[in-house]
Parts: structure tokens; C-alpha cells; sequence
């Protein structure tokens, strides 16, 4: 038994090697080699690693206090609340800190709960989720996500909450067979209200811009308007889960501003910190709050690290460091240049859609792209494709099985660091442009 047997894997089947130190957009391995980060580790690092005026913050915050709980405020925290309070659109200004995404939209669900019970409204409880989408691994997260193969093992556990359509024209069931969209994905919320009851509809949550589930599909236009005025009609509080696209990762503080839409509760995470350390938040509107405490004077919910004074000093040096050096207009930018870069791809007949916003881009693969046929999961395209690529010194994210029904589908993700220059897009371009042509001759394409 090696000292690497202690860990509890996630994977046993890979031979992980031994990251040293990041700089930049760069991972570096014990053994030498470097690795452009070109999924910033899973959607997390927006700044790049390494930088020292944030190393320095957490020096300057650990020699004063690392730890309060609940019963304390502390600057940081009350600054960090104010920072984020003054990026989200709208009357979005109540900040309660969490230490993952998975707690952030778990939180978002109690808020929700919580305020129906408080305003006359006792059986509202379920949530309406997307299918194909992710909210995370916490039990009450997972039975709002829509990721079957990882929602599998655990179906007992999970709440019984109704999933619509996801909205991906590329295959959509209402309307593969139409001359343009017909809104029927939004539609369905309706539908299943009404079905459902909607005295029993407490929220509906999606995520604006897909991460992983379907890296960078931006939904038509009038999508995020027409479920804001169904939820508005039935008393139903909008969540948005901006956990990989809050903080600018889609050239704007938040994905859900492409629509000009106000939810009522954003849950956020990832690029908060940028990865230096472990921390998030959900914003809730200032009608949701005062709701909530019209008459109680107590949320019963936190967690132990959640707003701890390090990780807030952190948090704000980063956001601090993002408007600095204007990073979010860089990201949308890179963004453009790295869709422009990639597009070409579908030239290949792997390849059935190129897709992004911001520096989300997603490439989905095709065993016949004139049917659509997809390749059998069992052929694991997705792995092979991540695992050469990752081979060339570049890593880029595999997407969630099944972009297409939950079973077949594969796709990739890559999302750099909003720091990524012209020439490291042309790296990350041209190593997937040439493992796509080399499985294209593989496979006798
Ligand atoms: C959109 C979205 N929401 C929530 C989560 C859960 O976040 P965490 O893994 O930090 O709990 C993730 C994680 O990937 C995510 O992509």
C-alpha cells in the first residue's frame, strides 16, 4: 500500500498525477510536466493560479482572524456581501454565504420554502427542474438536477420533483419537425404547474447557460422571459443557478443578464473565490427577505464555515482583482475569439455543434451527423476524446453523459481562466482540432 491508497478515489481506473503548483493558466506536475487549465479545474479559476495579490490578502486576513461564527459579523464578510449586492442585477441584495454550490442551491430551495410558509402559502414545497441539467451533489440539489446517470444509484433518497423539457434546439422533441422554435420547452413549465397544482409549486430552477450538461447552449431568446411571467402568474419563485457562469465566466456578472431577467434567487459559487478557497452564496431579493421575516425573526439553516471571515477577505480580493483588470469584458472577448476559433470544427463529420458564450464553449460529437445517430455510450468517445487531448498537456472537462436524452450524447467542455491569451486559445484549439481528425481517421471517416 502506497500513501496515495489512503485517498478514497473517485475514479480508480486513472493513473492521477501529481499537480505541484499552478501559475497563470497553467497546472504544473511533480514530474515536470504543464498543463494548460483550459476548464479552469472544473469552471472554478477565472483569475489563473497563483496570483500574489490574493495570496496576500489571505496572509493579511489569517494574521487577524480565520474563523467567527454566526454570533459575529466581521469586515470582510460585510464588505463581501456589499461587493456582490452591488454586481447582481435588480433588487438582488441579500447575501447568505455557503461554502459549495450544491449548498448554495440547497439553500435556495429552503429560502423558497421558507418564504412561502411565511407569506400564506404552506403547501408550496416542490421545485420544477430541467432535465439535462446539474445543481449538485447534496441530496436536496441532486433531486432539483436532471443528470440520470448521476442521479442513478441514489433514486430513493431523492424528492419527487417534476423535470421539464431542456431547451437544446439541436434536439428538441417539439420542434425538430418545425421552421423555427416554438417556446413549447417553456411552455411545458405551464403544463406541468397546472398538473402538478400549482399550490404545491414553491420554485422553479435552471441554470442560465449551461456548464458541464451542455457546455455554453444559450436558450432562445424569449425562453428566460416567458418562464419569469409563468412563475410571476403562479406565485412561483425563480431560481437561477449562476454556480459556473456567475462572476463573468459568460461576459457579464451573471448568465441570467443576457435576458435582461430579474430571478428571485441566484445561487452562486465556483468563480467567487476562483478557486482559493471554498466558498459561495445565494442572493435572494429584498421582497424575498422581508417576506421572510415579516413576522419570524429566524432562518433555520447555515452551515459551519458559511461566511467565515478568510474565506470572504478571499472572495473579495478576487472580485476586487476581476474589476481591476476588467477580466469579465476580457472573458467575453477570449470568449468570441475561442468560438470563432472553434467553429471550423464542424467541418469534421465527428462533429454536430459548436456552442458558447463567453469562455463557455461546448463541442457535441455525432456517429452520423446528417441523422443524428450518436455514437453507443458504450464506445466512450467522450473519455477517449478528453483522455488524448489531456495527453497533448491540455485539459478540458468530458460533458455529463447524455446530452441528448440523459443516454447518448457525447460532448466536451472547455472553459479557461478569463486571463487566457491569443496564443494559448490557438494552443487549446488546434490539440482538440487534431485528436478530432485523428479519431476521424481511427474511426474510417
Ligand atoms: C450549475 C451547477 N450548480 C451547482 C453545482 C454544485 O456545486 P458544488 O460542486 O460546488 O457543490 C455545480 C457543480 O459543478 C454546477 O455546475
Amino acid at each position: 500500500m502506497t500513501a496515495t491508497d489512503r485517498i478514497f478515489h473517485r475514479v480508480i481506473t486513472n493513473d492521477w498525477p501529481q499537480i505541484s503548483h499552478g501559475k497563470g493558466s497553467y497546472l504544473y506536475a511533480e514530474d515536470g510536466r504543464a498543463y494548460l487549465d483550459a476548464c479552469a479545474g472544473v469552471h472554478v479559476v477565472s483569475i489563473g493560479h497563483g496570483v500574489p495579490e490574493i495570496t496576500a490578502a489571505m496572509q493579511a486576513q489569517a494574521d487577524k482572524v480565520c474563523f467567527t461564527y454566526a454570533r459575529f459579523l466581521t469586515q470582510p464578510q460585510i464588505d463581501l456581501a456589499a461587493k456582490i449586492a452591488a454586481m447582481t442585477p435588480g433588487d438582488l441584495n441579500r447575501v447568505f454565504f455557503v461554502s459549495g454550490g450544491s449548498e448554495a442551491t440547497e439553500a435556495g430551495l429552503k429560502i423558497a420554502r421558507k418564504y412561502h410558509l411565511e407569506t400564506g402559502n404552506p403547501k408550496k414545497y416542490k421545485v420544477i427542474t430541467r432535465w439535462q441539467s446539474w445543481h449538485g451533489n447534496t441530496i436536496g440539489a441532486l433531486s432539483m438536477s436532471g443528470r440520470s446517470r448521476w442521479r442513478d444509484d441514489y433514486v430513493p433518497y431523492l424528492l419527487d420533483f417534476p423535470h421539464i423539457t431542456f431547451p437544446n434546439p439541436d434536439h428538441c422533441p417539439y420542434c425538430k419537425d418545425q421552421p423555427a422554435c416554438t417556446l413549447s420547452c417553456a411552455d411545458e413549465l405551464e403544463r406541468v404547474i397546472k398538473q402538478e397544482g400549482s399550490e404545491y409549486i414553491a420554485a422553479f430552477i435552471a441554470e442560465p447557460i449551461s456548464g458541464t450538461s451542455c457546455c455554453g447552449l444559450m436558450p432562445p431568446p424569449d425562453y428566460f422571459p416567458t418562464l419569469r411571467e409563468i412563475c410571476d402568474r403562479h406565485n412561483i419563485l425563480m431560481i437561477i443557478d449562476e454556480v459556473v457562469t456567475g462572476y463573468g465566466r459568460t461576459g457579464r456578472n451573471f448568465g441570467i443578464e443576457h435576458w435582461g431577467v430579474i430571478p428571485d434567487i441566484i445561487a452562486t459559487g465556483k468563480g467567487l473565490s476562483s478557486g482559493y478557497t471554498p466558498i459561495a452564496a445565494t442572493i435572494v431579493r429584498d421582497e424575498i427577505y422581508d417576506g421572510i421575516y415579516k413576522k419570524e425573526n429566524h432562518y433555520v439553516h447555515g452551515h459551519t464555515y458559511g461566511g467565515n471571515p478568510l474565506s470572504c477577505a478571499i472572495a473579495l480580493a478576487v472580485q476586487e482583482y476581476i474589476e481591476e483588470h476588467d477580466l469579465v469584458s476580457r472573458c467575453a472577448r477570449m470568449g468570441d475569439l475561442m468560438l470563432e476559433k472553434m467553429k471550423p470544427l464542424e467541418n469534421s463529420p465527428l462533429v454536430s455543434a459548436v456552442r458558447g458564450k463567453g469562455l463557455l464553449t461546448g463541442v457535441e460529437f455525432a456517429k452520423d451527423k446528417t441523422t443524428g445517430e450518436p455514437f453507443d455510450p458504450q464506445e466512450g468517445i467522450t473519455a477517449s476524446i478528453v483522455n488524448r487531448v489531456f495527453e497533448k498537456g491540455v485539459l478540458i472537462m468530458p460533458g455529463s453523459p447524455g446530452v441528448i436524452d440523459g443516454v447518448n450524447g457525447d460532448h466536451i467542455a472547455i472553459s479557461p481562466p478569463f486571463i487566457i491569451d491569443e496564443e494559448q486559445v490557438e494552443t487549446i484549439t488546434g490539440v482538440i482540432a487534431e485528436v478530432v481528425a485523428e479519431m476521424e481517421r481511427e474511426l474510417g471517416y
